[in-house]
């Protein structure tokens, strides 16, 4: 199997010194090229913390970090001293759960503005793809409206698309669907795994959204007190068969 995201030893913590208070330490897991694995978890497990981590926003106290491990376009390594490369930070797309949209630009320009600044496309090329992926998120309709006038939701699947207009061979996802209505969800859902299908695209996300983890999941990690553990597909998670703490969580969260 080829290898999309591969992360060794990795540790991270917040503040220095005495007051130093460790997330996590030794997580070692690894995704498939191509696929979609979901980190599911308790809140301030250190699932955010993770996702900043393997993006390079997050200093590492330890380990290694590989992205598009097996992309033709080649792997992207960071560690605690050798942080990410500007232009291998271009390949890395990361949204949000409150996505920090331009708030001077409108929607259009949102979408259209990084790929020129960024990949230095031509305008016209830029355009077409912004309208391309609004008409494809059912928002069209917001093209030139101010980012402010957005919804929760809205400004959330807005700033999902900045990220795929850039084309990302990794994406990070942090809670993108929490305001999602189950249609938009879905739609979020179809142009992740289309963008994928196509690209290659390896994407790490986290969500509390158990239907949206079982129908987009290829692989599901559980972050809890520290630990990391690999559950597998969410199906054989869902039905207990894989490891009955998961299932327990996931039960609770489903009945929350
Ligand atoms: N900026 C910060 N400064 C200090 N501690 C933080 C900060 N952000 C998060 N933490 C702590 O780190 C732990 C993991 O947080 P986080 O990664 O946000 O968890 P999750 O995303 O799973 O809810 C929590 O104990 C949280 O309180
Ligand atoms: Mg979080």
């Amino acid at each position: 199997m080829k290898t999309g995201i591969e992360v060794r030893d990795l540790a991270a913590s917040y503040g220095e010194g005495r007051k130093q208070v460790s997330v996590f330490t030794d997580l070692t897991f690894k995704i498939g090229l191509g696929e979609i694995a979901m980190v599911i978890g308790p809140s301030g497990a250190g699932k955010s913390t993770l996702l900043n981590a393997v993006a390079g926003m997050h200093p590492l106290d330890s380990g290694s970090v590989v992205l598009a491990v097996d992309h033709p376009n080649g792997g992207i390594q960071h560690t605690p001293d050798q942080g990410l490369k500007p232009r291998d930070r271009r390949r890395v797309g990361i949204a949000y759960q409150k996505p920090n949209l331009w708030s001077h630009l409108n929607v259009r320009e949102n979408l259209l503005h990084p790929q020129r600044w960024l990949l230095g496309r031509p305008r016209r090329e830029a355009r077409e793809r912004a309208d391309a992926l609004l008409e494809a998120m059912g928002v069209s309709e917001y093209a030139n409206a101010p980012v402010t006038d957005l919804s929760g939701g809205q400004a959330q699947r807005v700033g999902i698309l900045r990220s795929l207009a850039l084309e990302p061979d990794v994406l990070l996802l942090d809670e993108v669907t929490a305001s999602q209505d189950p249609q938009n969800a879905q739609l979020v859902f179809e142009l992740l795994r289309d963008y994928v299908q196509r690209t290659q695209c390896t994407v790490l996300t986290i969500s509390h959204d158990m239907g949206f983890v079982e129908r987009i999941a290829d692989q599901v990690l559980f972050l809890a007190d520290g630990r990391l553990r690999n559950g597998g597909p969410p199906k054989s998670v869902f039905r207990g068969e894989t490891d009955p703490e998961i299932a327990a969580f996931v039960q609770g969260e489903n009945a929350a």
